[in-house]
């Protein structure tokens, strides 16, 4: 077996391979001279895994290139982090489903497919091979463990990633809840926890994505105007979109994590152990 890779994912595909005990196989990368894009796989296998989350639309070029380079092999794709997803519905007339979109174009090749914290777990029947969404809360739970905080109080943003939370919260037997908005007026919305109360609790956010930091950086001065000691961030995928990290600095948060699904300075934590357990499966 030989872990490949695209440009945007090589620390996690390195990871994932060192955690499946195989090599990473060497992939040149290349331009023509009209900017279209070329790749060499040096060193194929019977097995082929390509771990490459799908940041951008060169990268999405990469991956079906890659799936090509593959003709032949048993392919195992792994998107830690598949852009388009949340475009899962047509909300107005005449636009397209793009997570169908993509799911289909990277279908081409692949026997299966892995995805981790994909925001809604539908869009793997798009693809049209096995497909299968892995979860990635008790990594954050062993990371939340290395700050050595007393009790924290971890909460997802929302009612619906309730769950999340609960699965980062039982690695170490915490208390979870929610978050829960309250809208004042046009222009005013309040933010607390559904069920216990922030004074005095170390608070960790936690959530599938952290796209533009709104979400969070709400939340977080929310939660110190409540009382909270200190607030701290953990998203699976820290995209950070218009200036997404710095507004969460300004919120003032203690700590900001994601793990390497999306590879940034902020990535803490990382997908490689639970891709490379679901591979071996
Ligand atoms: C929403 O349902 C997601 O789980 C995230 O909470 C959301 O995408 C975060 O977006 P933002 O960082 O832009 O507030």
């Amino acid at each position: 077996m030989k872990v490949i890779y695209t440009e945007k994912s090589q620390l996690l595909a390195s990871k994932t391979a060192r955690c499946l005990g195989c090599k990473t196989s060497e992939v040149k990368y290349n331009k023509f001279p009209d900017g279209e894009q070329y790749l060499r796989i040096m060193d194929s296998d019977d097995e082929m895994v390509v771990v490459s989350s799908t940041v951008d639309a060169e990268t999405v070029m990469q991956v079906i290139l890659l799936l090509d380079a593959c003709e032949g092999r048993d392919v195992t794709l792994v998107l830690p982090y598949m852009g388009y997803a949340r475009q899962d519905k047509k909300f107005n007339e005449g636009e397209p489903i793009s997570a169908r979109a993509m799911a289909k174009a990277l279908s081409e090749g692949a026997s299966r497919v892995f995805t981790v914290n994909i925001h809604d777990p539908s869009v793997l029947n798009h693809f049209r091979c096995r497909a299968e969404n892995l979860s990635i809360a008790p990594e954050i739970g062993k990371y939340i463990k290395t700050m050595g905080l007393e009790s924290p109080l971890i909460l997802s943003p929302d009612e619906g990633a309730e769950n999340f939370a609960k699965a980062v919260a039982s690695v170490g037997g915490w208390d979870f809840d929610h978050l829960n908005k309250t809208r004042l007026s046009g222009s005013e919305v309040t933010m607390a926890p559904k069920h216990l109360a922030a004074d005095g609790r170390d608070c960790i956010i936690v959530d599938d994505i952290i796209a533009t930091g709104g979400s969070m950086a709400l939340a977080a001065s929310m939660l110190k105007e409540q009382g909270a000691n200190s607030v701290r961030a953990a998203g699976v995928h820290g995209v950070f979109a218009s200036g997404g990290y710095i507004k969460l600095m300004q919120a003032g948060l203690a700590d900001i994590a994601s793990s390497d699904t999306i590879e940034k300075a902020s990535s803490k934590f990382s997908a490689s152990e639970i891709i490379a357990e679901a591979v071996r499966r």
